[in-house]
């Protein structure tokens, strides 16, 4: 689906061409208080919004939605929207503008429900809308209601506003990339599809691609993604996407981005319980935010370079597939013993992030995965699990992930956990070994953490928001695309 495109418009609301007209709902001490324009549109359209107002006992929250049909049968607008907006905040600004798209099931809507925001509100605004019209289907029909190909947001002023609705849009297109990739089903997507992917779309945003196949990572001794794929009748690929800005500092940090591309995950010989198998076409959500955030870097104007590295792998449990009992040769040549072979996504980025530290000379590393089940129990689907030792970092990430509303919650990588991940034969186990060591998140963390040499390093995982049960506010069902907003907003602050 195309992302709608976002006009500003100084024109009053009521003059607006459009079938589906929206304007704002603050919510307030004494009672709901309706937006200035609402005596315009009574007055042209031959309605009492405030009466509907009370009828329907609103009060302003963000989200909620009242509907007021225009009775003039000739009226080229059929219906009004009073869209809550609370406290008028970029998360309740947000909120409103998904639940303004959902409900507006037209292909064209006008709204001035942004009109008292600053340009932050505003932002937030048009990435609600935008994110709120996300639709990924593979019906053989064409759904009932058209999708939103248009949106008019008035203004009093528009130039404010311009680079506002830009960042929304680039924000919004990237989401949108990610949660594509991650619905895709499993049949259509392997690990070579995502490097086409990833290929076509990098060079046509100012990105630099290198595939690595699966002769080339032999050759390197990619052993961690290779034993991954090795169960698979379709071979693994390592994604590797390079953004330089034009006129950049010298000094500028260069950000390594990783991504977990397990485009799907069967646990291997250590086959997953049916039912924990079916959402695992999104175990490639990761890879798929880091190959969302590389094709926005040009139009978002980040001024540091950045690097992405997908490790791309199907974890299935054919003829050659990893043991339980293998021990593997990393990139660098550490060893792993594999004791669970449904623990491969720390075996794909030990391979990725020990490239990094060791060829990239990363200033900043930063992994993302959908990596436990633990990290989801722990801390539910809203927020992603951030590990890292760096304070800097950590507050950078958290306002990243606040501003952008992708939350992140800081978790302790446990020194004493550590020794759970000593192996009798290799260098290292991919699980804990140790009964009284539970914390899976942690301790994956703590395997990560091996192969990051002495770098500035986070790990994020997003096992829990990488996908959503139902539409929530903004999120999707399906693949939500988390990850793709707060990486975006932290690199767009770096110089
Ligand atoms: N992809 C899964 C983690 C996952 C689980 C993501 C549920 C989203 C929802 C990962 O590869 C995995 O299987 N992890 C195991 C690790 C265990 C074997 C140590 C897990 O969490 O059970
Ligand atoms: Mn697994
Ligand atoms: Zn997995």
């Amino acid at each position: 689906m195309p992302l709608p495109q976002v006009h500003l418009s100084a024109e009053a609301l009521a003059t607006a061409d459009a079938e589906v007209l929206a304007t704002w709902v603050r919510r307030a001490d004494g009672g709901p208080v309706l937006g200035g324009g609402a005596a315009a549109l009574d007055e042209t359209f031959g309605v009492t919004l405030s009466a509907a107002l009370d009828r329907a006992a609103a009060k302003g929250e963000p989200g909620e939605v009242v509907e007021v049909p225009v009775p003039d049968p000739s009226a080229a607008v059929r219906r009004i929207l009073l869209v809550g907006i609370g406290d008028g905040g970029p998360t309740a600004l947000r909120r409103a503008g998904a639940a303004l798209a959902r409900r507006a099931k037209t292909p064209r809507f006008a709204t001035d429900t942004a009109l008292t925001s600053d340009a932050g509100g505003v932002r937030a605004h048009v990435e609600g809308i935008l994110l709120g019209s996300y639709r990924f289907s593979r019906r053989s029909k064409a759904p009932e209601d058209p999708p939103l190909a248009r949106v008019d947001l008035h203004m009093a002023s528009t130039r404010p506003f311009e680079q506002a609705v830009a960042n929304a849009s680039t924000t919004a297109a990237a989401v949108h990339l990610s949660r594509d990739l991650a619905n895709t089903p499993p049949n259509e997507k392997d690990p070579v599809w995502l490097a086409r992917q990833a290929t076509m779309r990098a060079r046509r945003n100012g990105v630099e691609v290198r595939v690595r196949d699966e002769r080339d990572l032999a050759d390197e001794g990619w052993g961690g993604v290779l034993g991954v794929g090795s169960g698979s009748a379709r071979p693994p690929r390592v994604i590797e996407l390079r953004y330089r800005p034009s006129g950049g500092s010298t000094r500028s940090p260069h950000v390594v981005l990783v991504g977990k591309g397990i485009t799907f995950d069967s646990g291997g010989l250590s086959l997953k319980p049916r039912d924990a198998m079916v959402p695992m076409k999104t175990d490639m959500a990761a890879g798929g935010a880091v190959i969302a955030v590389m094709c926005a870097l040009q139009a978002a104007g980040v001024q540091v370079p950045v690097t992405g590295l997908v490790a791309a792998a199907e974890n299935m449990p054919g003829a050659s597939a990893l043991r339980p009992g293998d021990v593997i040769r990393h990139y660098g040549g550490r060893t792993v013993e594999v004791f669970n072979t449904d623990a491969e996504g720390r075996l794909v980025l030990a391979d990725a992030l020990a490239y990094a530290d060791e060829q990239l000379a990363p200033d900043i590393l930063v992994d993302l995965a959908t990596l436990t089940g633990a990290a989801s129990m722990g801390l539910g689907r809203r927020h992603g699990a951030l590990y890292t030792d760096d304070d800097e970092l950590a507050e950078q990430l958290t306002a990243a992930g606040q501003a952008s509303g992708e939350r992140l919650w800081r978790m302790p990588l446990v020194e004493d956990y550590r020794p759970a991940l000593d192996s009798s034969v290799a260098d290292l186990a991919n699980i804990s070994r140790d009964p009284k060591v539970q914390g899976g998140s942690i301790v994956a963390a703590l395997f990560l953490r091996e192969f990051v040499g002495a770098r500035r390093w986070a790990h994020l995982d997003i096992a829990g928001p990488a996908r959503a049960e139902r539409d929530e506010h903004e999120v999707s069902k399906g693949g939500t695309g988390f990850g793709t907003r707060l990486l975006l907003r932290w690199l767009e602050g770096l110089r």
